[in-house]
């Protein structure tokens, strides 16, 4: 289904008010593969009709629109070395720092179908489980997308996301068989608390960070977007916190308050002192 300039304008500028995402002119053939669908599907004959309803303040339109123009791609254990650098640095140095609180809050922004939350999870179970017995550890984990939320609180993946990333022994640990596919099992949930949040609207009130993973979304915002989310997390995030971005995104340039820390293959980032 082909979409008009007026209508491709008039797609950009809500997408971007309602998610900060930007689609830069000549995403056209983008936007009408993901909205011909979502179009079809209900019951629309033209993207433009679609459109129209986006004005009436229909609000699951609106959701649909959004969810179909984000891109959810993520995996188990995604670009690895972020949880090799948990694994020898981050949480040692953590669990030695927060050893009198015997707390760790941890965020997950943009954690999309679940994936990564879970990896986060199963990190920390599997190789600090001793260690963290009678500590109080929360994942928050957050998306935009109601669609990618309920599927990562349902916590079932098919064969094929299962083998992206996820070794066999950790697959049988903490997943059971569902069917074809497979559902973590309870005690790899109970503490990941699942909400949905838009980073470029206004935050909820969120205590202070011990780790935020913020990963592959900021690469989308435009830079005024990252420069405030930066600040916020500047706030967020606790002194010797670290932050963890996409393997493309960077502090650098955008806000100066972060020094980037090499841990072997991994780059993070803390708050200057
Ligand atoms: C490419 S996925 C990244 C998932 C995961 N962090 C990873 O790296 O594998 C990007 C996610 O950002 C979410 N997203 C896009 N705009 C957002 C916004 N304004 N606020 C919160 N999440 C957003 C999308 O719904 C999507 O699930």
């Amino acid at each position: 289904m082909p979409i008009t300039a007026a209508e491709f304008d008039d797609v950009r500028d809500f997408v971007r008010q309602m998610s900060a995402i930007v689609l830069d002119p000549g995403k056209e053939y983008f936007v009408e593969s993901r909205l011909g669908p979502l179009a079809k599907q209900r019951g629309f004959d033209t993207i433009g009709h679609l459109i129209e309803r986006l004005h009436r303040d229909d609000v699951l339109i609106q959701h649909a629109v959004i969810d179909a123009m984000t891109t959810n791609e993520t995996s188990f254990f995604r670009d690895l070395h972020p949880f090799e650098a948990l694994k020898t640095v981050v949480v040692p140095d953590l669990l030695a720092k927060r050893a009198r609180e015997r707390k760790l809050d941890i965020w997950c922004a943009a954690c999309s179908s679940g994936q990564e939350p879970y990896t986060i999870n199963m990190t920390l179970q599997e190789h600090f489980g001793g260690q963290l017995a009678g500590w109080q550890t929360k994942i928050l984990a957050t998306d935009l997308s109601t669609e990618m939320l309920a599927k990562a609180r349902e916590g079932r993946y098919a064969q094929i996301e299962t083998n992206r990333g996820l070794p066999a022994t950790l697959l049988v640990q903490y997943f059971d068989r569902s069917g074809t596919g497979w559902v973590v099992k309870p005690e790899l949930k109970q503490n990941i608390d699942f909400r949905q949040m838009n980073l470029a609207a206004a935050w909820p009130p969120l205590p202070r960070m011990d780790l935020i993973f913020m990963r592959n979304v900021l690469i989308d915002f435009d830079v005024e977007t990252k420069r405030r989310i930066f600040n916020r997390i500047a706030q967020l995030l606790k002194p010797d916190g670290y932050l963890f971005l996409g393997a493309a995104e960077t502090t650098v340039n955008l806000h100066d308050g972060f020094q980037r820390l090499q841990i072997d293959k991994a780059v993070c980032y803390q708050l200057r002192s």
